[in-house]
C-alpha cells in the first residue's frame, strides 16, 4: 500500500509523483488526506502568490461554432442554441466597462466561428492592446492554423486557452466527432507555447466515460507539458446535447484535483472556474482555499449572457458578474484574501 501522506509530502517537496501514486491519491477516501492535501496546496498557492486572487474579465465573443463536441451546449447541431456574434466595437465597449471596474486582462472566448476570422480578430486584439496598453489579451478561440496563431499573437496576443479535454485518445474520441482528433489538439498546444504564447490548457472533471486513470493520464500530461495556465471544472450536463442525461461531475474530486495540479504545477495561474462555482455555491471560495489563485468574472454584455451556455444554468450574476466584484472582494475579504489590480503574468513572464 502506498502512503498517502509519503505521496503529498512527496508532490510538495519535489512537485512531481508517478502515475501510481497519483492513482491512489485519486481513490483515496480519507477525509484527514483530504485535507492535508488541501492545506499542502493552500500553503503552496500563498507560497507563490500571497494571498492575492488574479481576476481575468471575460467576453465571450461568439457563441457560433462549426464543431459539435458532444457535451457543449454551443455545438453546432443544438438548433435551440440562440446564436449571437459581438460586433468589435461591442467587444471594445466590454473592455472600456472592465477596466473601470479594474480588470488588467480581458479574455476574448468564442466558438470556432470563422466570420471571426484571423484578420477581424487580429484587428481587435490590436485595438484593445491600443487603447489598454497596461492589459493582457487573452484569447480562446479553439484550435487554428499555425500562421493564424501566429498573426494573433504579433497583433498583441499575450495568452491563449484551449483545454486538451482528455489527454486519453479512446477517451476524446468518445467526447468528439471524428473530425476533432487528440493529436491534432496536442498539436494546436505544442504550437502556441512555440509562438511564444502563455498557455492554458485543462479539461472537464466527470465526463462521461471518464476514469480516475484517465484522470492520472490529464495529470501526467500537464505536468509534463508544462502549461502556464491550467483551467479545470467539473462537466455539468446540457439538455440539448446527446450528454444531456449523463450524471454531473463531482465538485469534490475538482477541488482534489485543483490541489493536486497546484502541487505539480507551483507556479502555474489556476482559475476557480464558473463551472465550480456553479456547482457549490461558495465555488470561488473553496477553489482559493483549495489552491487555486485567479477567477474570471463574466464581462459580456448582459443581453448574450444567456446564450453562452455551453451546460445548464451556468451563473453570471453575483460574484460571477464583473458588475459582482464588490460582492467578489467581500467573499474573498471573508477567507482573508484580496483581489490583485494587476495583468497577473506567469511569474517571471516580463511584459
Ligand atoms: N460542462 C462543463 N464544461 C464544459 N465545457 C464545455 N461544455 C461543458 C459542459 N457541459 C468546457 C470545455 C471547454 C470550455 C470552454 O468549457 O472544457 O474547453
Amino acid at each position: 500500500m502506498l502512503s498517502c501522506n509519503k505521496i503529498i509530502h512527496k508532490l510538495k517537496t519535489e512537485h512531481n509523483a508517478n502515475g501510481e501514486e497519483l492513482l491512489a491519491l485519486l481513490q483515496c477516501e480519507d477525509v484527514k488526506i483530504a485535507e492535508a492535501l488541501r492545506q499542502a496546496a493552500q500553503e503552496q498557492a500563498q507560497a507563490t502568490f500571497g494571498k492575492n486572487v488574479f481576476l481575468r474579465g471575460l467576453i465571450e465573443f461568439s457563441n457560433f461554432c462549426k464543431n459539435d463536441c458532444l457535451y457543449c451546449g454551443i455545438r453546432r447541431s443544438n438548433k435551440n442554441a440562440s446564436r449571437y456574434r459581438l460586433t468589435p466595437q461591442e467587444i471594445l465597449e466590454c473592455c472600456t466597462t472592465g477596466y473601470a471596474l479594474g480588470l488588467r486582462t480581458f479574455v476574448l472566448q468564442g466558438g470556432e466561428d470563422f466570420a471571426y476570422d484571423d484578420k477581424r480578430l487580429a484587428e481587435v486584439v490590436a485595438e484593445i492592446k491600443r487603447q489598454y496598453p497596461d492589459c493582457a489579451v487573452t484569447l480562446s478561440a479553439g484550435e487554428r492554423k499555425p500562421e493564424i496563431y501566429r498573426e494573433w499573437f504579433e497583433a498583441g496576443a499575450d495568452r491563449y486557452l484551449l483545454r486538451h479535454e482528455t489527454a486519453n485518445a479512446e477517451h476524446y474520441a468518445k467526447l468528439h466527432p471524428s473530425e476533432l482528433q487528440l493529436t491534432a489538439r496536442l498539436e494546436c498546444l505544442q504550437n502556441l507555447k512555440e509562438i511564444g504564447y502563455q498557455v492554458g490548457t485543462g479539461f472537464m472533471v466527470g465526463s462521461p466515460y471518464q476514469t480516475l486513470e484517465n484522470l492520472v493520464e490529464d495529470l501526467l500530461f500537464i505536468k509534463n507539458f508544462n502549461p502556464h495556465m491550467v483551467g479545470i471544472g467539473p462537466f455539468i450536463p446540457h439538455k440539448d446535447t446527446p450528454f444531456g442525461k449523463e450524471a454531473v461531475g463531482s465538485a469534490k474530486l475538482t477541488l482534489k484535483l485543483v490541489s493536486i495540479l497546484r502541487l505539480l504545477l507551483p507556479q502555474a495561474n489556476l482559475p476557480a472556474t464558473t463551472a465550480l462555482n456553479t456547482l457549490l455555491p461558495n465555488g470561488h471560495q473553496q477553489g482559493i482555499l483549495a489552491g487555486a489563485n485567479v477567477i474570471m468574472p463574466n464581462l459580456s454584455p448582459q443581453n448574450v449572457r444567456d446564450k453562452y451556455t455551453l451546460y445548464d444554468n451556468k451563473k453570471h450574476s453575483g460574484s460571477e458578474a464583473a458588475e459582482g466584484i464588490a460582492l467578489l472582494r467581500q467573499q474573498l475579504a471573508e477567507i482573508g484574501y484580496e483581489i490583485a489590480i494587476s495583468r497577473g503574468d506567469y511569474p517571471g513572464v516580463i511584459k
